[in-house]
């Protein structure tokens, strides 16, 4: 399983991928705002220097000239981008499109098992079902990636989905237990992931032994 970072705040990027665990990273425009750029090709430009993997860029077009438009600019950019598509009519037949042209799509904002058919259909290269704001109105948000990974296997499709909306590392070990392609996860949840209390009381127990032998 891939793991991408879902963030747009560089210091993290670094450090996640500082860490060896990052094989990419996903943004949105509400990711992009939240962290204050104004540079939005600058701060892409950034993000491909520090990571040798897949980076996600989201259109802000909602035709399908306007989206297949900005998504060749924004391919330009770097050969990691992958650009978010959301999943909306205009943005299947965009996708179509930029698949046919060889250029990767990420289609968002993924809340069923038909939506993610077609956008298989249409050629996307990652999907990305979002489960923890399924959760939020009590909808199941990992069975709906459970159900996903099934049809998509069902039919040997290529689409490979990425777990989106990644809330807490219950999320990520059910989407690993499942199967799913890749997760993409906030900082604040990758520092969970690490995270033991019986690892951090072994290291205080191995260090104050270590002392109390050796001095220090
Ligand atoms: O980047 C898409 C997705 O991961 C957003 O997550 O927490 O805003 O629902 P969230």
């Amino acid at each position: 399983m891939r793991i991408f970072i879902d963030t747009a705040n560089l210091d993290e990027i670094r450090e996640a991928a500082d860490m060896g665990i990052l094989d990419g990273v996903t943004t949105n425009p509400s990711l992009v705002a939240k962290e204050g750029h104004k540079d939005f090709r600058a701060m892409l430009e950034k993000i491909c220097e520090i990571v040798d993997g897949d980076v996600s860029a989201e259109v802000i077009s909602v035709t399908c000239n306007e989206i297949v438009k900005e998504a060749k600019e924004l391919s330009k950019i770097h050969d990691n981008i992958v650009v978010k598509v959301p999943l909306i009519k205009e943005g299947l037949k965009a996708v179509k499109i930029l698949s046919s042209e060889g250029i990767k799509t990420n289609v968002t904002l993924c809340f069923s098992p038909s939506q993610a058919i077609l956008a298989a259909k249409a050629g996307a290269y990652l999907v990305s079902p979002f489960v923890g704001r399924l959760d939020d109105i009590s909808a199941g948000g990992m069975e709906l990636i459970a159900q996903i990974v099934n049809i998509y296997s069902n039919y040997d499709f290529q689409t490979q989905v990425l777990v989106a909306s990644i809330r807490n590392p219950l999320h990520f070990v059910d989407a690993a237990q499942i199967g799913a392609d890749v997760c993409t996860i906030p900082f604040s949840v990758i520092n969970q992931l690490v995270k033991h209390p019986l690892t951090d009381i072994g290291l205080d127990k191995f260090m104050e032994d270590w002392k109390k032998n050796f001095g220090g």
